[in-house]
């Protein structure tokens, strides 16, 4: 195990503790690798702040609260879950005995639901705040007035009923943590907290630009680099950062071929390794071991590698200027995931790699003039470029005073985004034409599952199908039931893990297909041969049963008064009736009445219905088969899951819909009226531009008005 003494966050933490001392709040500004996940819950509770309260640390992604967990409790010696624990959605691994607790942004604002007081924390670390990711910030909203509130409360407190005990309001800290130098605008919205910059160890890193831009091949280009600097460079490991899972591994392919055709003894081996979020823990420590002496290593990543992991011994850098970036379009509900570029504060991280143990180099694969005068000086933050509907469902939950549009945010949305989120939420029940949550809506925030799904579930027990659309809600939440290049279009449709009962499961798309597998696997004593056979990820399939668990329990919880089992199924019965099939498929078009389809006339493309602007879209190839009518056409209504801009916009994840269960929300969809749901008064969105003035039902698919939503 390394010496985590020396690690820069333990050698200043006298003044560190010092200044949660004397500090409600402060900012934390260390380079990645300096200790500040690690080691910053430990120098707090050595000091003693896990004494009447647990410190809770966040992070941004699940296998980040898990992997550093893990760690933890190694060097503390200790049992995982016993002093050092971690909860992530669907997964609890802490205890009464638990002091230090990781977990992710979003358990943290579950937890926030039903303990708003977040009374059993007595220190709150908002880890990789310069991540920005949506939870994240909104947690800095939430807590910013949590840590006003329970401290005048306190005062207040001890005013009165000086010295008393167990009923007082604990004093609540706030850490926030960051590798990049935006100190100074956490602290300006934190009332001006002090900064407190961990001086880092960094060596000089010298960096070379191209003399011309490679953003167009960036892939081959960065692979002649590998090859030049493993040829022509002194020892050292290289870190190369491309944009994704398939892209990496068929650039490891490559770098494999091109080091098997270099004429022998011209170079040393070279070991490559890849880094990606969706790697399987036990692939991902590789990058922790150093390599054999006279060996050299390139780990490819994704920019987990720019501040989340670190990894030693890297010496050069190779950096495309890209990266894959998540964005939603309000206007049209479509999400895009597309390669761009980064921003120069990434620029400058991902070259500060290099410097960790040795003077480095970092090889920019794009002119200086480029990093000048074109790159973006920052990302934008991901509350900026995401659908705000489940945080818009959970800020109305919260009750407070304060509308979503007032919300006092680090950086504010768009309007539009607001508005989208009202509007959606409107159709789904779950706010009422005031703007204020209903029961059902904060039943919805309840669940720890997105609100479509989420409001299908509780569908899901009017109509009988409970079962089944738990089935389905886990088998969407865990996120690989699909071995990697495997996915549900490659379930023939000759193939029946049912046998002949299988009829009624087959040509109704991926969230049939999806319960008819788990049926499968069920009815096989959840086997291995099962999960091989039907191109299925056995750690997948084991993370959706869990999942079932968790979310039947809920369902069963005797003091949950909507508790009822709908259509007679007791648990252990395996086989959905084609009944049940068929109220599966009317829950998922009320739980996504946001995301209906229609087909366009004689032809197999479709619109999405939305009361602003519909949008074509085909369906995605690999969506499971669907079944044609005698013209060969797909089902007329469609729900979809996603919709996504890769080379055109497509539909992914598609269920098909009936014209009458259609009729029943498109009412709903078509005059969701969003101008007085900000808040649930006359309070509007202030004129905004753009606001969401619905269209007439039907209007402009070229369908001739024949809507029957309307009748
Ligand atoms: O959070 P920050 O980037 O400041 O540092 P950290 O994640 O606490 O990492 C401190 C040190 O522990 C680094 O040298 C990491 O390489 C190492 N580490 C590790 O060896 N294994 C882990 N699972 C996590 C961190
Ligand atoms: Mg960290």
């Amino acid at each position: 195990m390394s010496n985590t003494g020396s690690l820069p966050i333990r050698i200043f933490s006298k003044d560190i503790l010092a200044a949660v001392k004397n500090n409600d709040v402060i900012v934390v500004i260390g380079e990645t690798g300096s200790g500040k996940t690690t080691q910053l819950s430990q120098i707090l509770y050595e000091a003693g702040y896990a004494s009447d309260g647990m410190i809770a640390v966040t992070q941004p992604r699940r296998v980040g609260a898990v992997t550093v967990a893990k760690r933890v409790a190694e060097e503390r010696g200790v049992q995982l879950g016993r002093e050092v624990g971690y909860a992530v959605r669907f997964e609890d691994c802490s205890s009464s005995a638990t002091r230090i607790k990781y977990l992710t942004d979003g358990t943290l604002l579950r937890e926030c639901l039903e303990d708003p007081q977040l009374k059993r924390y007595s220190i709150i670390v908002l880890d990789e705040a310069h991540e920005r990711s949506l939870n994240t910030d909104i947690l800095f909203g939430l807590l910013k007035r949590l840590v006003r509130s329970r401290n005048t409360q306190r005062a207040k407190e001890g005013e009165t009923e000086a010295g008393s005990s167990s009923s007082r309001a604990r004093r609540l800290k706030l850490v926030i943590t960051s590798a990049t130098l935006d100190g100074e605008k956490f602290s300006a919205y934190f009332g001006n907290c002090p900064v407190f910059n961990v001086p880092g160890r960094c060596f000089p890193v010298d960096i070379i630009h191209t003399l011309e831009d490679h953003l167009s091949d960036y892939v081959s280009a960065a692979i002649d680099t590998v090859m030049q600097i493993h040829t022509s460079q002194p020892d050292g490991d290289i870190l190369m950062f491309l944009t994704g899972q398939a892209e990496i591994e068929k650039a490891i392919g490559r770098i494999h071929q091109a080091v098997a055709s270099l004429p022998a003894g011209s170079a040393g081996p070279l070991v490559v390794l890849p880094l990606y979020a969706s790697l399987p823990p036990e692939l991902q420590v590789r990058v922790f071991r150093p390599a054999p002496e006279g060996t050299r290593r390139c780990i490819v990543a994704t920019n987990v590698a720019e501040t989340s992991i670190t990894v030693e011994g890297v010496v050069y850098v190779v950096d495309p200027g890209v990266v894959k970036q998540k964005s939603y379009q309000p206007a049209s509900g479509m999400d895009s995931l597309d390669v761009v570029a980064i921003s120069r504060v990434q620029a400058t991280q991902r070259a500060g790699r290099a410097g960790r143990t040795k003077p480095g180099k970092c090889f920019r694969l794009y002119t200086r003039t480029y990093y000048e005068h074109k790159m973006p000086n920052v990302t934008a933050p991901e509350i900026q470029r995401s659908s705000l509907v489940g945080t818009v469902l959970y800020l109305k939950s919260l009750q407070l005073e304060v509308d979503v549009l007032n919300f006092d945010f680090l950086d504010p949305p768009a309007v539009g985004a607001l508005e989208d989120a009202l509007r959606q939420l409107l159709v789904l029940d779950a706010l009422d034409s005031d703007g204020n949550v209903t029961p059902l809506g904060l039943r919805m925030s309840g669940l720890p599952l997105e609100p479509a799904l989420a409001r299908a579930l509780l569908a899901a027990r009017e109509l009988g199908c409970v079962r089944e659309m738990i089935s389905v809600a886990a088998m969407l939440s865990s996120e690989h039931v699909f071995l990697a290049g495997q996915g549900p279009g490659d379930v023939a449709a000759g193939d029946h893990p049912h046998g002949q009962d299988s009829r009624r499961y087959v040509g109704l798309g991926d969230h049939v297909l999806l319960l008819r597998l788990w049926e499968g696997w069920e009815a096989a004593g959840c086997s291995r041969e099962f999960a091989r056979e039907y191109g299925l990820d056995l750690r997948g399939l084991n993370f959706a049963r869990d999942i079932r668990r968790q979310l039947d329990g809920r369902q069963q919880r005797p003091s949950s008064p909507q508790c009822r089992w709908g259509g007679g199924t007791a648990p252990g019965a395996a086989r959905a009736s084609a009944a049940q099939v068929d109220a599966l498929r009317h829950v998922l078009t009320i739980g996504f009445a946001n995301k209906l389809a229609r087909r366009l006339p004689r032809h197999n493309g479709y619109k999405t219905l939305h009361a602003v602007s519909g949008q074509l879209a085909q369906l995605h190839p690999s969506c499971a088969q669907l079944r044609e009518d005698a013209d060969g056409l797909l089902p007329e209504f469609l729900v979809y899951h996603e919709l996504v801009a890769t080379s055109r916009p497509f539909l992914r994840q598609v269920c098909p819909s009936r014209a009458e269960w259609v009729a029943d929300v498109l009412p709903k969809i078509m005059s969701a009226d969003v101008r007085r749901l900000s808040q649930g008064s006359s309070r509007g969105l202030g004129g905004a531009a753009g606001s969401g003035q619905p269209r007439s039902p039907g209007g402009g698919d070229g369908g001739g008005g024949g809507d029957r939503g309307g009748a």
